[in-house]
């Protein structure tokens, strides 16, 4: 019971927040249109409260003074109430109306990016966010933004149905394959915030996570200078195998198989394959030509350990063919899954 107490009155600020917006019903507000999103949501929430205790109640308080009496009485002829039903029809009229040019001037303002904002590119795939920032040429996995700056995101897929979603900034807008959508937005404060995908898109579906990172504009500069600094062997193999989302399906530091077999002390083993091409199982060696062919041509040998059911003839994941360069991207690639030990 105490605990109860203590812990009721230690919620105090959250539970004066939850009227205001944020805290204890909500994430943070970090973006300057969270508290108008709250507020119209609450609004909704307290106006229908309120209508359906008042709807509720005379419906109860109706039902117990006009109940059927035992006497042989016969009801009262009627005929309706003009009156009343042009009341009851106009006032939840008039606050529908309210709601919509509210919420429209708020999506306005969510739909149009601010005209300075930092342009950056987003692509989903199965299952992993990355962020392209083209003036800077960098490509990161965390979405690094300074304080303050609007931020314009131009986001598509490589495969399937993605949903981009910052509750912090309440933010939500699909990736879609063959197809370009843009959504913005604008911070307050230096934090960090979780990237959530919410279209179910397959096994790792509620593992496809990101950070925004949203720091100083002195730490941004810091961040793009160390980004661009040329990384080479398997350090560059990490960031490309990071950046391609490559961990999503493939453990480096223990032998389970997450959604592809384990990359963890895999050079130079034997490992057991079903060819796709010859339709027969084989056992190869791990090394680079076995690495290259399955991240250009994932489904041209299946490993039987992996998690995917064997006999299948379609590796889950896609090729990386024009994504992974042969020259930099690959050599690179196959000295860090040789530095996996
Ligand atoms: Cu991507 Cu769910």
């Amino acid at each position: 019971m105490t605990g109860l107490w203590t812990g009721l009155i230690s919620n105090l600020p959250q539970l004066r927040a939850a009227v205001e917006g944020g805290g204890f019903w909500m994430p943070p507000q970090a973006s300057s249109f969270a508290k108008h999103t709250d507020s119209l949501f609450m609004f909704i929430v307290y106006a229908s409260t309120i209508f359906f205790i008042a709807i509720v109640g005379v419906m109860i308080y109706c039902v117990i003074k006009f109940r059927h009496t035992p006497q042989n009485e016969t009801t009262s002829d009627l005929h309706g109430n003009t009156r009343l039903e042009i009341i009851w029809s106009l006032i939840p009229g008039l606050i529908m109306i309210g709601i919509f040019a509210w919420g429209l001037k708020d999506w306005i303002n969510l739909a149009v990016p601010h005209a300075n904002s930092l342009d950056i590119r987003v692509t989903a795939r199965k299952w992993a966010w990355t962020f392209n920032y083209p003036k800077d040429g960098i490509t990161s996995k965390d979405l690094v933004v300074p304080v303050g700056q609007p931020v314009k995101l131009t986001m598509n897929s490589l495969d399937v149905l993605h949903s981009f979603y910052v509750p912090d900034f309440r933010i939500k807008r699909d990736a879609l394959p063959n197809r370009y959508t843009v959504q913005w937005f604008d911070t307050l404060e230096v934090g960090e915030h979780n990237v959530a995908c919410t279209e179910y898109c397959g096994t790792q579906h509620s593992g496809m996570a990101a950070v925004v990172k949203v720091v100083s504009p002195e730490d941004f500069a810091k961040w793009k200078e160390d980004q661009n600094k040329s990384l080479a062997g398997p350090a560059l193999g990490e960031k490309i195998f990071q950046n391609n989302g490559c961990t999503a399906c493939h453990n480096v530091d223990k032998p389970d198989v997450l959604v592809g077999p384990s990359l963890w002390k895999k050079y130079g083993e034997q490992e057991v394959v079903w060819d796709t091409k010859t339709k027969s199982e084989v056992t190869v060696t791990v090394d680079d030509n076995y690495i290259a062919e399955s991240i250009w041509q994932p489904s041209a040998k299946l490993v039987k350990a992996g998690s995917y059911p064997w006999g299948k003839e379609i590796s889950p994941m896609p090729s990386f063919e024009g994504i992974v360069k042969p020259e930099g991207d690959m050599p690179a690639l196959i000295e860090y899954i040789k530095s996996l030990k």
